[in-house]
């Protein structure tokens, strides 16, 4: 499934969003139904020679699972069952978002991925306006029409969110003439890790 829709901010806002998971529990709390336990779960923000990767994980079976479809969840029943949200930064206006989930325990012979890989692009037009497309692709119940059309309706209104989020910080970012001290905090940390990335990028690709 995917969906392509014009966004008028600059791509690295949406690409800075895109790498703060904190976000999913301000911006997705409705749409995605994600809670204040979202930020308590272990998490991994690094910089990599790749691009800047996160990841956060869930193992509350019933919130890991509930993405899948109902023949999924009925063979999850009673197993342990964990979902991780994450990606790459790996490119400027990339995003490789991976989302499995993992029905059994690590050590269980049987124990079962569902895999979704969720791909965001923007393709700058201006310094102010980029092109957002996004894919999800996933290995489980392909044929399933009805539950993939659900599936899309719900991505969509959540990435919606995000498009509306960064072209809200484009706008004040345009409005805003006051002085003022910059402030950071812990969700900045994966934006401004890929800000250092696509420096050294730079450099490399400028090296002579
Ligand atoms: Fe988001």
């Amino acid at each position: 499934m995917h969906e392509a829709t014009p966004y008028a901010g600059s791509y690295l806002l949406m690409q800075e969003n895109l790498n703060d998971l904190t976000h999913f529990a301000y911006l997705h709390r409705e749409s995605f139904g994600i809670g204040d336990y979202f930020f308590d779960f272990p998490t991994t923000v690094e910089k990599t020679k790749k691009g800047v990767y996160c990841n956060r994980i869930d193992t509350d079976p019933a919130r890991a699972l509930a993405a899948l479809p109902a023949d999924a969840k009925e063979k999850a029943e009673g197993k342990p069952a964990e979902r991780h949200d994450g990606g790459y930064a790996m490119s400027p206006g990339v995003f490789r978002g991976y989302a499995p989930i993992y029905v059994g325990a690590e050590d269980d012979p049987d124990r079962k991925v569902y895999n979704q890989h969720i791909m965001h692009y923007l393709t700058p037009e201006t310094s102010k306006t980029s092109h957002y497309y996004w894919s999800i692709t996933n290995d489980f119940n392909i044929e399933d029409d009805e539950f993939y059309a659900l599936a899309k309706a719900g991505a969509s209104h959540g990435f919606a969110e995000d498009k509306w989020a960064s072209e809200e910080v484009q706008r004040l970012l345009d409005n805003d003439h006051i002085e003022y001290k910059e402030m950071v905090i812990a969700g900045d940390q994966a934006g401004m890790l890929f800000r250092g990335v696509m420096l050294d990028w730079v450099l490399e690709e400028y090296a002579d």
